[in-house]
């Protein structure tokens, strides 16, 4: 046989080896079994299982159980249990699958586990994972059989508390069976580049483990949001560079996104497959002017958020995850951070499709820990993997815009602490079997940062030339040490100079830190819980007085007006109003858009989630909700608060948030109150020097008015040249009526933009649910603002996933059918059968019963 023929007949012969199977990724998340509880034998396959309870993913145990005062988390951690649980599902191969585990690759992925996980398959541990918010996955091949196979995994929650907030227990985000042929793409291992002249460089790592030596041809054809081909190349390089011509360019306001496909072919055949989301566009982060996105200057108007979905608790789930976008969205957010952890990564899909830029945050600690149990103990060991794995899972989104190596440690300052690296840890940890990072002269923390910032740059990198200049995801950190003498600003790696509040120090900045681009990494932590209007509202609240001192108030709340916040931090208005005036500073990332549960400050238990929210841990709009509506977006805005109940001539505080508008007149039965015009912008030293004195008249960001109630109707009216152009009228509320349901938010009904067919064709079939809004109304339709009646919901068609009313210190459990009405409101999260009509109905001792279908 000639050469020629000998190379064909491998090749021939190989072939059907080699495609016997092309990538299929199936959601894995149906038919597990459940136990609280632990023993070794659980991870047995002989374990008998059979009394365990059935269960889908996403779970959290947590999130079913009852707030106590002595659960382990603390109030700080949500009050809800810890411990440790088990999970079992049963999964079959043919004797058919079985005769192709030669040439076929089985892989479990995890999307999230909190936390400690172990994974076993028929007994054998595959992995190990201690970070809960980490991706992963494993090579279960070697461990399959013929028949039943057992894949066990062990939750480990019980050493608390570990966090600084609600983590959630279990499985919390989906688990992936992808099965692949024996060469493949690695994990991760594809890397799409773009930038906004049209370039595309794909670099593709993939592994060989057919035991052949022919070497795959390397093909990646972009296709645009229509799925028609724009570019197309092929090669035997690891890496390809396309080039798609005039390209729709990835913006907040059009995200347009395309598919880059990338396969390994061998004799002409697809032997394996990825489908990677990307989009072209430029950006860069200016010293002088902030942000830029595709030429564009502009503020991040962004928010920080924590992973929990209110009462579903941290499982997640796509529809709760894009009602909170859409409702950031519609108030002008054009960013979010991730805090202080890895998210799912179905949030950085949505991100990309919804037009939201994404810091990408790592850690909330390093070596130093802040609670007892928290991963400060695995960081010497894990931070690595942790890091490398996030940039290399989240590096081809084109919403993520920069990356965060942690929040706030605590080795941003010298200390004596027994837990702080020494130098010769630091070469040891750091520098052993890596880059060795120039110490000259640094602290250790520093080198630490260092090394840090050259995992994300070494896991991401940017193809050679200037044109890639404007792809660069710069490195940063948030911190609540703004003096230059912090040791991680000190090392030189942070790329953009991020302060956690600190906005007295704005100013100082361009001193500080010449040349750096700067923002607020967070910002505010005002408090505030909706519908709750202590009066009078003009003076500043600091709660408590100082950070290390208990705040009691017999009401558990805090007030909704604009004026209550942490002692380390500021009104809304006092920090927007010091990054809207500074063009120096590219955006904050307030803390935080929706409460979350754990860390109520500043109350202690009974209280267990946060005040900082714009929006309430139910969904429901805060005031200030508004305020930033008015400034970040073009939509007309007209809201007055508060309600219209009081005693009569009892004095009241109206605000008014509104825009596009020359000025706004209030009536009190028809009687006005006064015109108000919102003040020209105050210089910042102005308003640093007014701090403590609220004006109520007016401000740069609302007006109001001190009036003496008396019932019946407030009414603002809004003009423009004179005209009115809008208003808005609160009625006094009688006794309560009946209930009013409203749908505020159908998942089923719309696209997330994430529902792309699989590379098979084959659509991921996800968990919707439908957000109900319950109302206690008089008989005339309005909201009674005292109501707090029991509300019973029953459904048919569907299940109910959780019910919530936004307060922080209920007890009532979130999985359940009734709830109380907080403010004369509360909701229901419902779950549909797949294709079923919904009927809700909701019931309240002494009121007229409602009914919704959908
Ligand atoms: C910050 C911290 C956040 C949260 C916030 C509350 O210092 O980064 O995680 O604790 O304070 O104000």
């Amino acid at each position: 046989m000639s050469i020629m023929k000998k190379i064909l007949f491998t090749l021939l012969l190989l072939i059907p080896v080699l495609t016997a199977t092309a990538r299929q990724r199936q959601l894995f998340d149906a038919g597990w079994l459940f136990i609280l509880g632990d023993k070794p034998s659980m991870a047995s396959p002989d374990y008998n299982d059979a009394s365990w309870r059935h269960l889908n993913l996403p779970h959290d145990w947590a999130i079913e159980g009852d707030f106590r005062d002595g659960n382990p988390s603390g109030a700080g951690g949500g009050a809800l249990p810890g411990g440790i649980g088990w999970y079992r599902k049963h999964l079959t191969i043919s004797e058919e699958e079985a005769s192709t585990l030669k040439t076929k690759k089985y892989w479990l992925a995890f999307d999230g586990v909190y936390m400690n996980s172990t994974v076993y398959v028929n007994g054998k541990e595959v992995g190990h994972r201690p970070y809960g918010y980490s991706s992963f996955q494993y090579d279960i091949t070697p461990e399959l059989k013929v028949g039943d196979n057992v894949i066990a995994v062990k939750v480990d929650n019980s050493d608390q508390p570990n966090s600084r907030w609600y983590s959630g227990c279990g499985i919390y985000r989906h688990v992936w069976l992808t099965t692949t042929s024996t060469l493949h793409f690695d994990h991760w291992g594809v890397q799409v580049v773009t930038n906004a002249k049209g370039d595309v460089v794909v670099n593709a790592k993939y592994t060989d483990e057919s035991g052949s030596s022919l070497r795959p041809l390397l093909r990646s054809t972009v296709l645009d949001a229509s799925q028609r081909v724009v570019a197309t190349k092929e090669g035997s390089n690891a890496t390809l560079k396309l080039h798609v011509s005039r390209p729709h360019l990835w913006s907040i306001a059009n995200p347009y996104v395309y598919t880059v496909k990338t396969e390994l072919v061998i004799g002409g055949r697809t032997v394996d497959e990825v489908c990677t989301t990307t989009g072209f566009r430029s950006f860069r982060f200016d010293a002088k002017t902030g942000f830029w996105l595709n030429g564009r200057n502009f503020k991040l108007n962004g928010v920080c958020e924590h992973h929990d979905l209110g009462a579903l608790g941290a499982a997640f789930n796509e529809d709760a995850m894009h009602r909170k976008l859409t409702r950031l969205k519609e108030m002008g957010v054009n960013a979010l951070r991730c805090t202080h952890n890895p998210p799912a990564p179905e949030l950085l899909d949505m991100c990309d499709t919804m037009g939201i830029v994404v810091l990408d945050e790592s850690f909330d600690m390093w070596r130093r820990k802040k609670t007892k149990n928290d991963y400060a103990r695995f960081f010497d060991e894990w931070h690595e993997r942790d890091l490398s794995d996030l940039v290399k899972r989240d590096r081809n989104h084109p919403s993520v815009i920069a990356w965060s190596i942690g929040n706030e440690v605590l080795e941003q300052w010298t200390s004596t602490g027994s837990d702080e690296l020494t130098l010769e840890q630091a070469n040891m940890i750091l520098n052993a079997g890596h880059k060795v990072v120039n110490t000259d002269g640094l602290h250790p923390n520093s080198i630490l940062t260092k090394h840090l910032a050259q995992i994300i740059r070494d896991n991401d990198p940017l193809p050679e030339g200037k044109e890639w200049k404007t792809s660069f995801r710069p490195v940063t950190a948030g911190c609540n040490e703004p003096d230059p003498g912090n040791l991680l600003f000190k090392s030189g790696a942070i790329d953009l100079i991020g302060f956690n509040y600190h906005h007295q120090w704005i100013k100082d900045v361009p001193k500080n830190f010449p040349g750096k681009p700067f923002f607020m990494s967070e910002s505010v932590s005002a408090l505030m819980t909706r519908g709750y209007y202590p009066q009078p509202s003009d003076t500043i609240l600091m709660a408590p007085s100082r950070w290390d001192l208990p705040y009691t108030d017999p009401s558990m709340m805090c007030s909704a007006y604009d004026n209550t916040h942490a002692p380390w931090s500021a009104t809304h208005e006092e920090t927007w109003n010091a990054v809207k005036h500074t063009p120096y500073c590219f955006g904050q990332f307030i803390w935080t858009g929706f409460d979350y549960i754990g860390e109520p400050t500043p109350y202690g238990f009974p209280a267990r989630s946060s005040y900082f929210g714009i929006i309430d841990l139910a969904g429901f709009p805060k005031d200030v909700y508004y305020m930033y509506q008015s400034e970040w977006t073009k939509k007309d805005v007209l809201h007055l608060f508060p309600h219209w109940n009081w005693l009569p001539g009892q004095t009241v505080d109206m605000w008014c948030y509104y825009n596009n508008a020359d000025e706004v007149e209030l009536y009190v039965n028809g009687k006005s109150q006064g015109v108000r015009r919102k003040s020209a912008p105050e210089p910042q030293e102005e308003w640093y020097r007014l701090h403590n004195r609220l004006c109520l008249d007016s401000t740069e960001f609302h007006v109001g008015w001190r009036v003496k109630y008396e019932p019946g109707e407030v009414k603002v009216v809004a003009r423009k040249n004179g005209r009115v152009v809008r208003s808005e009228v609160i009625k006094t509320a009688g006794a309560p009526d009946h209930i009013r349901l409203v749908v505020d938010y159908d998942g089923r009904k719309l696209d997330k933009g994430i529902d792309r067919p699989m590379a098979d064709g084959s659509k991921v079939s996800r968990q919707h649910l439908v957000f109900v809004n319950a109302e206690v109304v008089d008989k005339d339709g309005n909201v009674c603002p005292d109501a707090d009646n029991q509300i019973f919901f029953s459904v048919d068609g569907a299940t109910i996933a959780g019910v919530d009313n936004g307060s922080e210190s209920s007890l009532e459990r979130f999985k359940a059918d009734n709830r109380r009405a907080m403010f004369g409101k509360c909701m229901v999260i419902v779950a549909p059968n797949e294709g079923a009509a919904v009927s809700l109905k909701a019931r309240a001792v002494g009121l007229h019963d409602a009914t919704i279908n959908f």
